[in-house]
């Protein structure tokens, strides 16, 4: 009889590496496993050796950097995605390209079923499971997590001993990290009582603030169509780009949240996050739109980001609506070029100055000197037609504006006058 050919989703750590074997016992299958570097500063290299001797048959070990970094971040970058305002999202944006990487290769080796290693109680199942719906509605989805027998770590430790599975012998973190090149989400021990401030140590790639350097360090970010391409007067790729300024914003204590957030299975978490560049970089994108963008372009963006972001962070990246936003967004870009210069200090970031090709600001009209051109009488006229219907509501309506004792007494006396 033909073997199973299963793909699984494998990152190296406890869980994907009792997962290979297990599905390889559970269902006597050939495992293949895939693995994407999204820029994780985790190493990769022995994961190979790793995964063969949890039974995997071949192994995939992919750089993702570039697509990520130019088809899912600069998107959501464009459209100022931020997951109920603060969150950007780097494991959310990850998990639809992982899974894309895992389908590709999945047919490429003739593979009926993949394996991801997310919990029933999470977000990234629903994303793993939708892109890949979305992408090869044929090919079945196994969860083991969902469903084997194991009940904690040390079961997990004890499978793998039992099965000459190398586990690591360093004394493992009490916390669950989740990195790529956008940033780090930690979540799991202390960091699960919402009152708790996160230690120290949960902290993974940013300088406490207080020990930041004690002068603001100076960034220019150079944008063309709403995309970043240079750091401080040198073109960069995306890539680059990202590592760079995490490294220069992270030194400086910049992107670290502490929120807690509504998960789409119906959770309340709390979640840590560490997203240096990405925090950065919606920032200055934000303030060069504020100068390029006509006002209704803007406002309306800043509402539609809202939207785009939920969309991303409940796993719906390749639909219709998705795609259909950034065709709008990428039309709003065509004047997003220019310079933005930020200031960064002890955890902040704030603006230093701006300017564009594109600029929408005219000095003539901005100017409270004997330079100004802006016509001051035309708003006598404005105003009458403007504040039209204020006027007439309140006409009718003048109570309304007073404190309520006096509308009761008011109200009264007009019952009384109409009978
Ligand atoms: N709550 C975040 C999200 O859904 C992060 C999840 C982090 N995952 C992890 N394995 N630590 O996007």
């Amino acid at each position: 009889m033909k073997k199973l050919r299963i793909a699984v989703a494998y990152s190296g750590g406890l869980d994907t590496s009792v997962m290979v074997k297990w599905l390889q016992e559970k269902y006597n299958a050939e495992i293949i496993t895939v693995t994407g570097n999204l820029g994780q500063k985790k190493e990769l290299v022995g994961l190979a050796d790793k995964a063969y001797k949890s039974g995997a048959k071949k192994v995939y070990i992919q750089d993702l950097q570039k697509e990520f970094v130019e088809e899912y971040l600069w998107r959501s970058l464009k459209m100022g995605a931020l997951y109920e305002h603060n969150y950007p999202m780097a494991t959310s944006i990850g998990r639809p390209l992982l899974a894309k990487a895992l389908v590709d290769v999945a047919k490429r080796e003739r593979c009926t079923h993949i394996a991801h290693g997310c919990t029933g109680k999470g977000n990234d199942q629903v994303r793993f499971e939708i892109a890949a719906a979305a992408l090869a509605p044929e090919i079945k989805v196994l969860a083991p997590l969902r469903d084997w027998e194991f009940k904690s770590r040390e079961e997990e430790i004890d499978y793998c001993q039992k099965h000459h599975i190398p586990v690591a012998v360093t004394k493992e973190s009490p916390y669950s990290i989740d990195e790529n090149i956008w940033g780090t989400s930690i979540e799991c021990g202390i960091l699960e009582d919402p009152m708790a401030e996160p230690p120290a140590d949960a902290y993974q790639r940013t300088v406490d603030p207080r020990h930041a350097p004690d002068k603001p360090t100076y960034v220019t970010i150079g944008f063309k169509e709403g995309i970043p391409v240079s750091l401080n007067g040198k073109p960069m790729d995306g890539v680059s780009l990202l590592h760079e300024l995490n490294a220069i914003a992270g030194a400086n204590g910049v992107g670290r949240l502490d929120l807690v957030e509504n998960r789409l299975v119906g959770i309340k978490s709390r979640e840590v996050y560490e997203a240096p560049a990405a925090t950065v970089l919606h920032f200055a994108h934000r303030e060069l739109e504020r100068l390029v963008l006509d006002k209704e372009t803007f406002q309306y963006k800043l509402k539609m980001a809202q939207d785009y972001a939920t969309i991303i962070y409940n796993g719906l990246w390749f639909t219709p609506m998705r795609m259909a936003m950034d065709a709008f967004v990428d039309s709003t870009q065509r004047v997003v070029n220019g310079l933005v210069k930020v200031r960064l200090y002890k955890g902040n970031v704030d603006i230093s100055g701006r300017t564009s090709p594109n600029s929408l600001y005219d000095m003539k009209l901005a100017t409270y000197t004997n330079e100004d051109t802006f016509d001051h009488k035309a708003s006598v006229g404005f105003i009458q037609i403007y504040g039209l219907p204020v006027r007439t509501f309140f006409r009718v309506n003048k109570h309304l504006l007073m404190k309520p004792k006096l509308v009761k007494k008011m109200v009264k006396k007009m019952v009384k006058r109409k009978k």
